[in-house]
């Protein structure tokens, strides 16, 4: 069944989010705080390892009404069981969305096409485990015989940035495998990455949905020439393998059948990572910590699935989007984890968040007249606070914020773990805060400045505070509580999908500038002269030919 189709702002609950919000646009979160003094607990969500303070936001009690009220008469929660149980909810391509049916149990049923694709997709993880034991233990040798000692990753996009974000921050997990993320068509890149590999020890995993993106292939045949340098066309099968929905390419690439991993159309590129996708995190971290990040992922798709909306963590996050996107015109959000490990969070949640949600047509096909898709950025607390927390805290524009903690620290320096974590506290305290130009004042006492210095001074020192964040506070960085967190945003886009009446899992955007390239490097390659184009990309195209 298809998802419904009703433009937002035309709901009774978005007209009194409107009038609401005129009552509560100026109001300080002081002032909040002092007026309820159970405004934390209240809007706080515990709920297993996580403790999800959402109190720090620019919202009251009847704001959290109301803003549940339009989910409601949204239909999200049917919205939710159509997500789950496998409905064409991808309606511009024809498709399911399920990647949750990757991370749920053996005993469970989802339909695509009429079809329970459970056992398959246990079939493929069974498949991922023998693989991932043969490589780590040294059954699987290389063509010569050597263990293998390198693993490269081959793809882009989602076939590249969740694999090598989750190896990233999981690398306190990591086995003895030295593992390598392939993924731009700039030809330095690949070459960087195998100018100190040995052939004879590397496995080289090619990732790629369809199997026709020009990065991956002109990576992927750039490498097994380099390969072939050196060994025998023989090797390839011991030491290329695949992931694709598309065997049939991948065979004529010469690939083995028995090499290839398959995943289905109903998996979105970047939310693939669940999927044989996921195999280079596998190889990396070992079978069991792969499957704990799917154990995590499946807890919290239960706990979206079921959850009461104001008890939901998902669906409030993704309402405080809209909460400030649209009422409130802010048009970005920032990730900043209290942790280096996540430092590529941002990054991976960019393409799941804006390549999801950056669209301007609805589900009816007209063109949008609000503001949907927001801009993600961040980088890890500390080094962003030195980087471009100014802006944040004095500049002009209202930018909410995650704040993603940790309670323990993996290699438990205490020392450094409280002065990181003291930061991750105040940091949101006094974006909350601010200082009042009485206190800038105070802190001049007994300084030997003159009068009109202060008055002169005092102004640059105010922060207005009233900035809103949101506190992620979590146990431990496990394989399944990063499970646990990634599937949450995952859960977030969902629901500002539907509230905003968008189709979030195609990506048509992308395309045209891959269609355009094409052409031109017909006309880089056979020195044609271009006439085609605007007269700006004429001369720039004519100063790369021309050699300036
Ligand atoms: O950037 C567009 C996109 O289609 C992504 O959605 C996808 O993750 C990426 O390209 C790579 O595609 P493929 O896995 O088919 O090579």
């Amino acid at each position: 069944m298809a998802l419904k189709a009703t433009n937002p702002t035309k709901t009774d609950s978005w007209k009194k989010l409107s009038s609401h919000f005129e009552s509560i646009k100026s109001k300080h979160l002081k002032d909040l705080f002092k007026s309820d003094t159970k405004r934390a607990e209240e809007l706080t969500i515990k709920w297993d390892d996580f403790y999800v303070d959402f109190s720090k936001n620019r919202i009251t009690k009847e704001t959290l009404d109301l803003l549940l009220a339009l989910a409601n008469e949204l239909e999200l929660k049917d919205a939710i069981a159509k997500y789950f149980e496998g409905d064409i909810i991808n309606a511009t391509e024809g498709r399911a969305v399920s990647h949750t049916a990757l991370r749920a149990p053996k005993d469970a049923e989802v339909f695509v096409d009429g079809v329970n694709v459970i056992p398959e997709v246990h079939l493929v993880k069974d498949k991922i485990k023998n693989f991932t034991n043969s490589i780590v233990n040294g059954d699987h040798r290389g063509y010569t015989g050597k263990v293998i000692t390198d693993v490269v990753n081959i793809g882009i996009g989602g076939s590249d940035l969740g694999p090598a974000m989750v190896v990233d921050s999981l690398q306190y997990y990591k086995n003895h495998l030295q593992t390598h993320f392939v993924s731009n068509v700039d030809g330095d890149h690949h070459q960087e990455v195998i100018k100190n590999l040995d052939p004879e020890t590397t496995l080289f995993v090619i990732v790629s949905k369809t199997f026709t993106t020009q990065e991956t292939l002109s990576n992927a045949n750039s490498i097994r020439a380099w390969f072939l340098e050196s060994q025998p066309k023989e090797a390839v099968s011991k030491h290329f393998v695949a992931v694709s929905t598309n065997i049939e390419s991948v065979k004529e690439f010469g690939i083995d059948e028995s090499n290839i991993f398959p995943m289905k159309d109903w998996v979105g590129g970047r939310f693939s990572l669940w999927s044989a996708v996921g195999l280079s995190i596998s190889l990396a971290l070992g079978y069991k910590n792969f499957e704990s990040l799917l154990i995590g992922a499946n807890k919290m798709d239960e706990h979206f699935r079921t959850s009461d909306f104001d008890k939901n963590i998902p669906v409030i996050s993704a309402l405080l989007t809209i909460w400030y996107n649209n009422f409130f015109n802010a048009e970005s959000e920032a990730i900043i984890p209290y942790t280096q490990y996540l430092n590529q969070f941002a990054t991976y949640l960019q393409q799941g968040i804006m390549e999801s949600n950056g669209k301007s047509v609805d589900r009816d096909g007209n063109r949008i007249t609000y503001e949907t898709g927001t801009l993600i950025w961040g980088e890890p607390g500390t080094n962003s606070q030195h980087a471009f927390f100014q802006l944040i805290h004095q500049g002009t524009k209202l930018i909410p914020a995650d704040f993603i903690g940790f309670i323990e620290s993996l290699h438990g320096n205490k020392d450094h773990h409280n002065k990181l974590m003291s930061n991750y506290f105040a940091q949101t305290e006094a974006l909350m805060n601010g200082k009042t130009e009485a206190e800038v004042r105070s802190e001049f006492n007994g300084k030997s400045l003159t009068e009109g210095d202060i008055n002169k001074l005092t102004p640059f020192k105010i922060f207005e505070g009233n900035k809103p964040t949101t506190s992620v506070l979590i146990q431990r960085l496990t394989p399944e509580s990063l499970g646990k967190l990634i599937a949450m945003y995952e859960h977030k886009i969902f629901v500002q999908g539907i509230i905003w009446n968008i189709y979030s899992y195609d990506q048509f955007g992308v395309e045209l500038g891959k269609q355009l390239a094409k052409s031109i490097l017909n006309e880089l390659n056979e020195d044609t002269t271009p006439v085609h184009h605007d007269v700006s990309t004429q001369a720039l195209i004519a100063c790369y030919k021309n050699n300036y």
